[in-house]
């Protein structure tokens, strides 16, 4: 298949900081950006709306799947981020996603972050990153992204809950049949622990500019 630009495929679990990174990465190299997460989490948003249990058959929604459903400003709850998981675990609702992602890549190339992007929506990506950090590392950034206060009294078991419902998407995600978050053999993994965003972008560009140059 020839495309227009090359394709960078951004993986990993939840809050791993990799739609930040993709996001810029996009950014800095003039690239298309498409969060594929929000596909399966407005699939799921649509099965809820439709009082169905996100575990059960999604594929209709999938399949007409419009882009106004993409920018609703509530895709990015805990309940929808559950019933994205539970969707996302239908290989009916997978194989209906799956054109919609490459043709995205097909004019101008792109970065696309997700669970399965350089394993089986762009097997062929030039540039494969595994974002990744620990659970409680990951637990920590959600709740400051959600706004919350690190001293506050309640601040540990909010964290926690954080943290238990993280591990339990990450489970469901690496452990279903269907395309499994899994570290592509290519892939370079980037551990995120340690790193500001900014740093985890230098390690990025200079992954992927080397990774360009020698194609
Ligand atoms: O990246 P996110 O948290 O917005 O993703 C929500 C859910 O969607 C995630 O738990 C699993 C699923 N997902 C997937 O299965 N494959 C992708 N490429 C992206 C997301």
């Amino acid at each position: 298949m020839t495309r227009g630009g090359p394709v960078i495929a951004v993986d990993g679990p939840a809050a791993a900081g990799k739609g930040t990174l993709a996001r810029r990465l996009a950014e800095a190299l003039h690239l298309p950006y498409l969060d594929t997460g929000l596909l399966y989490r407005a699939v799921g948003r649509l099965a809820l709306d439709a009082g169905q249990d996100p575990a059960s058959p999604a594929q209709e929604f999938a399949s007409r799947l419009l882009p106004t459903d993409l920018e609703r400003p509530d895709l990015r709850t805990p309940v929808v981020a559950q019933a994205a998981s539970k969707v996302a675990a239908q290989p009916e609702v997978r194989a209906a996603l799956v054109e919609t992602q490459r043709r995205f890549a097909q004019e101008k190339g792109a970065v696309l972050d997700g669970r399965d992007i350089g394993t089986a929506i762009f097997p062929d990506a030039d540039v494969k990153l595994f974002i990744t950090a620990s659970p409680s590392t990951r637990a920590l950034r959600r709740f400051l992204q959600l706004g919350g206060d690190r001293n506050a009294p309640d601040a540990p078991t909010r964290i926690a809950e954080l943290e238990e419902s993280l591990r339990a998407r990450d489970d469901a995600d690496a452990g279903r049949a269907s395309a499994p978050m899994l570290v592509a053999d290519d892939a370079y993994v980037i551990e995120t622990d340690e790193l500001e965003a900014d740093a985890v972008l230098a390690k990025a560009l200079q992954i992927v500019r080397e990774r360009l140059a020698g194609i």
